[in-house]
């Protein structure tokens, strides 16, 4: 059996886990740092580095010790060394390097957004769906707080980029209509809950991009200003003056919620009608949306996709999705000591 240790610190999770090489996850540990950042509305890259590098020993202690085994019983170390927070990915870097230098293991460098993607391979799994078949080829959609992208997906190891956000991520406008609503951060789990008493029809907020058939690209600005202009008034930013009742913000949120969704699946599903892929498989952080599940869920039925989204636990940032490392260590991709960040 191989064992890979995976570490994650590319924004505000400091994550560590065992996984084997069928697989299965020894331990997993995420320590989160939405206290810290909550109070600034938003993650503050300096406070993240700073996060991650007092809580990495203790998450790597605490995974090795969950997962039954020693330090020296990992046969190889694995990192998130692209994208993400230049100086939060510096952590996990220099910690994993610094353990596979001194276990002599080799180092593996994974893509985050990927990961998000190969969460669906750990899930399957799971599920005792041996084969990576099942899996790939597959269009693949990452919907976190910093990416909204569609991939080609033709194996583990290659991912095609199809399109992508050309301002906002999905997550961040969760987020930042979250803020204007007065809910705390990270918005997309309060959006959803105040959405859950609100009517989403209330408002019928712009699905941009939907119409352009040519592009398989997402936007997400129009949406946030329609949301801000229906709060503040066309062309205000002042937020002060503004006292929205408990019904109003429900409302507001169900109805930006339902916006949301439905650019995110309907470019999905043009997606998969250009590429002729009939497996997709979802993750990232808003993922883990209800509403998203259920329409996606849905659509997918409809239109005879295969559909495997990450389960809620992987959807938001963890280190059991840099199980991708699995794949390239049976291809012997390993790195050199001098590897670097690449934070975009
Ligand atoms: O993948 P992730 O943990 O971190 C990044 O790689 O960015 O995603 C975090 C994002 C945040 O913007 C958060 O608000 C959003 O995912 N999110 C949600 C939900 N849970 C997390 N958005 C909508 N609905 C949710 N239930
Ligand atoms: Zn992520």
């Amino acid at each position: 059996m191989i064992r890979i240790l995976t570490l994650e610190t590319t924004c505000d999770e400091t994550a560590a886990a065992v996984v084997t090489d069928s697989l299965e996850v020894l331990g997993s540990v995420v320590a989160s740092q939405g206290a810290f950042h909550e109070k600034f509305g938003g993650v503050v890259p300096e406070i993240a580095s700073r996060a991650h590098l007092e809580q990495i020993l203790p998450v790597i202690e605490e995974t090795i010790r969950k997962s039954g085994i020693t330090l020296q019983d990992i046969d190889a170390v694995s990192v998130a060394n692209r994208p993400g927070l230049a100086g939060a990915l510096l952590v996990g870097l220099s910690a994993a390097k610094a353990l596979s230098l001194a276990l002599e293991k080799p180092l593996i460098a994974v893509n985050h957004l990927q990961g998000h993607i190969y969460a669906c391979r750990v899930a399957a799994a799971q599920n005792n769906e041996t084969k990576t078949e099942k899996i790939f080829p597959c269009l693949g959609l990452i919907v976190s707080g910093g990416h909204t992208s569609l991939y080609r997906c033709p194996g583990p190891l290659g991912f095609e980029l199809l399109g992508t956000t050309m301002d906002d991520a999905a997550g961040e406008a969760f987020d930042k209509v979250a803020s204007m609503l007065g809910l705390p951060y990270p918005g997309g789990p309060m959006i959803q809950k105040a959405a859950e008493k609100g009517n989403p029809k209330s408002y019928n907020f712009p699905r941009s991009m939907l119409d352009d058939h040519e592009r398989l690209d997402f936007s997400f600005s129009g949406l946030k200003t329609a949301v801000r202009y229906k709060i503040v008034g066309p062309g205000k930013t002042d937020f002060s003056q503004v006292s929205l009742s408990e019904q109003e913000v429900a409302d507001l949120a169900a109805s930006f919620q339902e916006a949301a969704v439905d650019i995110l699946i309907g470019k999905t599903l043009q997606a998969v009608e250009k590429t002729g892929l009939k497996t997709l498989c979802i993750g990232g952080g808003v993922a883990a949306n209800t509403r998203f599940r259920e329409k996606m869920e849905a659509a997918a039925q409809k239109h005879g996709i295969r559909l495997h989204i990450a389960p809620i636990s992987l959807c938001t940032d963890n280190a059991v999705m840099g199980a991708i490392a699995v794949e390239r260590y049976k291809a012997g991709l390993f790195e050199p000591l001098d590897i670097d960040v690449y934070p975009s």
